[in-house]
């Protein structure tokens, strides 16, 4: 067989750090183990009933089953902008201002390319979702880290940022509540990210993955509810965790009508837009009942209590996340964050992700899932006692 060379684009994308860690917790189940698999970003439970049985209906119409339009349905795009009406009083154009997108990670790795030259700044948070840094690569741009820090609430301090490379930057990715430290943003910080854009012409990506899920009674705020913002800037949304709908990749951009039109246009190129059938079900999902939403919140927030209460009780001082399926833990002193995941999957047979995998910023914590039972995570608990540095 011929030995096919990729090109160097391909060969300059970042390696996939977590790959060899799913490897090992494999080996571990193979070996017989029961491991509890705190490490990965997978909602556990179904999409609601209503929203699939909608999918069922839609999918026996003779009318799906062609080419759907290239921007996607004008109906999806109307509900996307009667979601942000209803959930946080901003008003969108639904023919303007909404890019369907196959998923929140489809419009992510497309903005790079939408809008940077080979060299161009780009700013991203450290520890962030490490799928930004592959539309970066894919662009050939130049990354600028905006370190996250415990004691400025996982917020970036724009003070501290390198003036040059400030007015050097085109583009910033935010997310907000945060993967991986479960950190929230207020609207106060959003309105000091509406005015350095504005004063450096940089424009805002706020990647909302998580907007529906805040605790102690906090709804997450929306980017574009910042004055100005839809002027500076875009929200990616995703239905993948407010409906447990990762496996079907849907999801949308809203906010700045030029970038908006400079996603379309590269989709354009790139796809037919998504399944007539999937199209109609996610509209039903924005519009329709939303109490599956409020349970989800609910069941997130007890899981929560049970690993936090939990590991506080053995006397590891970890932090509540505010929101987000993660919970951010400083690693006990003496260990790095790889060696203290090896240590809890070897001798507790418990997965969790690294936080040096995430940036520079992550090393000392690890990141945890809230997408096991609260039976499962007071196991995990109960195991975690069960190691020597946690015994009294
Ligand atoms: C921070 C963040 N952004 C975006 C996504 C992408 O989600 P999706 O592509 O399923 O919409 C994820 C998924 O894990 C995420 O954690």
């Amino acid at each position: 067989m011929k030995q096919f060379q990729s090109s160097e684009l391909l060969k300059s994308l970042p390696k996939q750090f977590f790959a060899g860690l799913v490897k090992k917790v494999g080996e571990y189940i193979a070996a017989g183990h029961d491991v509890i698999n705190l490490g990965q970003g997978n909602p556990d439970q179904p999409t609601p009933p209503h929203i699939v049985a909608k999918l069922q209906e839609a999918a026996a119409n003779p009318l799906n089953h062609k080419y759907s339009p290239f921007q996607g349905f004008g109906y999806l795009k109307q509900a996307a902008a009667d979601f942000y009406l209803r959930e946080y009083g901003v008003t969108i154009d639904a023919n303007k201002e909404v890019a369907i997108l196959f998923g929140g990670k489809a419009g992510l790795v497309e903005i790079p390319q939408c809008l940077l030259n080979p060299g161009d700044t780009i700013l991203v948070p450290d520890p962030g979702y490490p799928d930004y840094w592959s539309g970066i690569a894919l662009a050939q741009a130049e990354m600028v880290t905006m370190p996250l820090r415990a004691e400025n609430g996982f917020l970036p301090n724009y003070q501290e940022l390198d003036s040059a490379a400030l007015s050097k930057a085109k583009l910033m990715f935010l997310n907000y509540p945060n993967n991986p430290t479960g950190a929230t943003a207020s609207m106060e910080f959003f309105t000091e990210t509406v005015k350095l854009a504005n004063e450096n012409d940089i424009c805002v990506v706020h990647d909302f993955a998580y907007g529906a899920i805040g605790f102690d009674g906090v709804k997450p705020v929306s980017f574009l509810q910042a004055d100005g913002a839809k002027e500076v800037g875009i929200e990616i949304y995703t239905l993948s965790k407010t409906y447990n709908m990762a496996g079907w990749r849907v999801g949308f951009a809203v906010g700045n009508e030029t970038v908006i039109s400079a996603i379309e246009l590269l989709q354009d190129h790139l796809y037919v837009s998504l399944f007539g059938a999937v199209q109609e079900a996610a509209a039903v999902a924005l519009t329709g009942p939303q109490d599956c939403v409020n349970e989800l919140n609910e069941l997130y927030e007890r899981r929560r209590n049970v690993l936090i209460t939990g590991l506080q009780s053995l006397g590891w001082n970890v932090t509540a996340p505010k929101g987000s399926f993660f919970a951010w833990l400083k690693v006990p002193d003496g260990y790095t964050s790889e060696e203290f995941s090896t240590m809890l999957l070897e001798q507790a047979h418990i997965m969790v992700a690294p936080g040096i995998g995430f940036g520079n910023f992550g090393e000392g914590y690890v990141r945890v899932g809230l997408l096991s039972s609260e039976e499962r995570l007071a196991e995990a608990v109960r195991r975690i006692s069960g190691l020597e540095i946690f015994k009294k």
